[in-house]
């Protein structure tokens, strides 16, 4: 851990025992998916393998056209090169790291219009990744139309915890927006397992199959940012889709200068073969709840030891709340990093930082922005671990919630400019800089 500088992303893989840093191509392809990378067309132009891609968007997601990307912040740049320019506002539920870089690189703004409760670790709401309508028409009313060029909407909400977004909220941004003239993107990068989550809980949905959902979801914006390297079960890869020729054409010219040609966007035949595959697999009813729910059976063997997570358990990983869990620090020893580091020294497990290092410094007054969510992120890859890997975790975490009061916080001694989380590196607080309470 010391020579990672006590930073989980810079640890060597095969030092690690059960990799629970991200669920981003992480997941294990199936024999279906490896047949069909054989089956790759690697032409430079016009491959098969991207009309079969295609295919699976426009049935799956219901989308009329897609250009591949090499991950998600590829299609992020693209969509933020096209539509923001300097001034513009983009109201999201809740930041996330690469889409909120690419928005400001080009002059935009963020702007936070996810309901109160995603900010609290214990707040109860079954679609706690729900945009405030109140907060989007104010923010809509104070920067004017003209300056929105999208709502951006995120389902599940990965920083809040892996929270979903209602049916009902869709409609309802939807209809706000149509209403001002102004396009909904959706970031669908955990699209299916929000799918899964209004199966469960919204009225009306329970004897819905969550590929329909799922169909029903994308209906109500105009396109989507996807990365491929989660819910579509592969190792690399991402798309952009939309409805609009306007933008399409756009798509079509930006990518062949950032990414590569329109037909294959960064992509080899065989990882387009991969996706097509990966995304009839994602909607199998077996398969999503069986993900779900293997989350949920880590997270609540850690609610039972009264370890504090945030909740309702999430799609995709399971938060642990540092600020709770160590409240002897504040937030600028940074305790959501040092609470991952003792857990890979205590089981060589691996997890990440959600918290302050994450999010980074304002751009304009350079300090840090101090997240309301200061979390470690229990994230488990798709069709890899068994529930006995969960619980091995489930007792690492509960005997360091036992010694909790010994843990210290870090110094950061190296902080990269942007994205500082991927790289800084930390030192452990000399003994006797802080007295416990
Ligand atoms: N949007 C969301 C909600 C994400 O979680 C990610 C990536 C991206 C966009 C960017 O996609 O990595 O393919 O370029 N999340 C990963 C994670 C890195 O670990 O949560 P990408």
């Amino acid at each position: 851990m010391a020579e990672a500088g006590y930073n989980t992303f810079l640890l060597r893989s095969e030092d690690v025992y059960i990799d629970l840093l991200t669920d981003s191509g992480t997941n294990a392809m199936s024999d279906r998916q490896w047949s069909a990378m054989m089956m790759g067309d690697e032409a430079y132009a016009g491959a098969r393998s991207f009309y079969n891609m295609e295919r699976a968007v426009r049935e799956i997601y219901g989308f009329k056209h897609m250009v591949p990307t090499h991950q998600g912040r590829g299609a992020e740049h693209l969509i933020s090169r096209i539509l923001i320019r300097p001034g513009h506002v983009i109201p999201g539920n809740m930041y996330f790291t690469t889409t909120r870089v690419h928005q400001e690189m080009q002059g935009g703004m963020f702007v936070d219009v996810v309901i109160d409760e995603a900010h609290d670790p214990a707040a109860q709401h079954p679609f706690k990744g729900n945009v405030d309508i109140f907060k989007l028409a104010e923010a809509i009313q104070t920067y004017g139309a003209q300056n929105v060029p999208y709502v951006n909407v995120a389902c599940t909400v990965n920083l809040a915890g892996g929270q979903p977004v209602s049916m009902q909220n869709l409609r309802d941004v939807r209809e706000l927006c149509a209403s001002h003239g102004i396009r909904v993107w959706c970031d669908a990068t955990r699209a299916v397992e929000n799918a899964f989550f209004i199966k469960d809980r919204e009225p009306g949905y329970a004897d819905k199959p969550v590929r329909a959902i799922l169909h029903e979801m994308m209906s109500y914006f105009d396109g989507c940012t996807m990365s491929a390297k989660k819910d579509c079960l592969v190792n690399i890869g991402g798309f952009l889709a939309m409805n609009d020729e306007t933008i399409l054409q756009q798509a079509r010219e930006q990518v062949v200068i950032f990414e590569g040609m329109p037909t294959y966007g960064g992509l080899a035949g065989r990882d387009m073969e991969a996706i097509a595959q990966g995304i009839y697999e994602m909607v199998d009813d077996a398969y999503i709840a069986h993900r779900v729910n293997q989350v949920r059976y880590l997270g609540e063997q850690l609610r039972a030891a009264g370890v504090p997570i945030v909740e309702p358990i999430g799609g995709h990983a399971v938060f642990l709340d540092a600020r709770r869990f160590l409240p002897q620090l504040d937030q600028e020893e940074f305790p959501a990093q040092a609470l991952a580091a003792e857990l890979y020294i205590d089981s060589g497990v691996r997890a990440m930082e959600r918290g302050i290092v994450s999010s980074g410094r304002d751009p304009m007054t350079k300090e840090n922005r101090r997240p309301k969510l200061e979390l470690v992120r229990l994230t488990i890859p798709r069709r890899v671990y068994t529930d006995r890997h969960m619980d091995v975790v489930a007792w690492s975490v509960k005997s360091l919630y036992e010694r909790r009061e010994e843990i210290r916080g870090l110094d950061m001694v190296y902080e990269p400019p942007t994205l500082r989380f991927f790289s800084a590196r930390f030192e452990p607080q000399p003994v006797g800089v802080k007295t416990l309470a």
